[in-house]
């Protein structure tokens, strides 16, 4: 059984995460982005079991979460541009891929033998547990491989139902979507995932130029692979109509000649796009419970986190891979 703890009731909530994790057992948390379903880093057969729960490929690496910049620089060698990112945008919704230190203990499992690891420090509660145990914690969002990220400990409970798993409640995660993936160089930043943090806001903090790496290119991010974060119905992308019975997904003020449908929801009503954010995954979840086959989900613009809600969208669009 799930058994979930309120972080903002029960003062000892670190105390029975960290029995847990000293045990090599997975603890569902909350992070700014989204929950993660987090293992010591260092204990392979921890690590093992983290694939093992979600049924994830064992070729895809997973984000090492640290509780300083200290502890990310004794696993990862950070040159100048990754320094500046670091100190720009940690503790915060940004990954960090950099070559793997010699001499970490990170369990090779967690980084698919790969001679890079992604490093992130999150906000909050996440950071003040890894903080306490003093190693980091391997975690990948805390969802099904394949299947929507979850942004409340209700999402993870739903998820892993009949799983022996200890859920931190935190709330509703403010951002909504996964972090912003990068890989620094010292002559420019390779941008993997998008996510809040936009190019702009690489670019300026660190006078370099900012290349999207997009699915033409290697793979250098296994969850760029096309479909990813779906939900169980098919989208209709950038929809302007759709039948009566439809279920849609709507951003700002629908236009006057907008027809109407069965099942409408507004991801921000004023069309505020971090709100937007915040809420795609659980409003997405919420059309799928309907049981409806198709969600029609109305333009979203590009700018800001919008280049990273569309690209969820465009995943969550694609055709399926009917292992996942
Ligand atoms: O916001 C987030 O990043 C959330 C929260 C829980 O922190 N975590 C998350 O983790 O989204 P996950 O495992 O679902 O996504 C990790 C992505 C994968 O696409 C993986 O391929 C990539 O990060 N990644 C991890 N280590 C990497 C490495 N060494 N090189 C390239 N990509 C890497
Ligand atoms: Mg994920």
């Amino acid at each position: 059984m799930t058994r979930i703890v309120e972080i903002a009731k029960h003062a000892d909530w670190q105390d029975l995460a960290l029995a847990e994790l000293a045990v090599g057992k997975c603890v569902a948390l909350p992070t700014e982005t989204v929950y993660g379903l987090a293992a010591d880093a260092t204990n392979g057969l921890a690590v093992a079991r983290i694939f093992e729960m979600k049924g994830r490929p064992r070729f895809n690496p997973l984000i090492c979460h640290v509780g300083s910049l200290a502890m990310a620089d004794h696993h990862g060698e950070f040159d100048a541009t990754a320094l500046k990112l670091a100190e720009a945008f940690w503790p915060g919704p940004l990954t960090l891929v950099v070559p793997k230190r010699k001499g970490s203990d990170i369990h090779e499992l967690a980084t698919a033998g790969l001679g890079t690891v992604g490093l992130r420090c999150p906000q909050g509660p996440a950071g003040q547990l890894i903080a306490a145990f003093g190693k980091p914690l391997a975690a990948p969002s805390a969802n099904r491989s394949g299947k929507l990220s979850p942004t409340t400990a209700q999402h993870v409970a739903e998820a892993f139902a009949n799983t022996d798993l200890l859920i931190l409640d935190g709330g509703p995660c403010p951002v909504g979507l996964e972090s912003t993936i990068v890989k620094p160089s010292p002559d420019g930043i390779s941008l993997l995932r998008p996510g809040l943090i936009t190019s702009e806001e690489l670019e300026s903090a660190t006078g370099l130029p900012v290349a999207i790496v997009t699915k033409g290119d290697a793979v250098e991010a296994p969850g760029m692979l096309a479909s990813h974060y779906a939900p169980r119905a098919a989208l209709v992308l950038n929809a302007r109509r759709w039948p009566a019975d439809a279920a849609v997904l709507t951003f700002g003020n629908p236009p006057n000649d907008a027809p109407p449908a069965a099942h409408v929801l507004n991801l921000s009503a004023n069309g505020d796009l971090r709100e937007a954010a915040a809420n795609l995954y659980g409003h997405l979840k919420q059309l799928d419970a309907t049981g409806i086959t198709v969600i029609h989900v109305a333009p979203v613009p590009l700018d800001g986190i919008g280049a990273a809600i569309n690209d969820r969208l465009a995943r969550a669009a694609a055709p399926r891979d009917p292992a996942s």
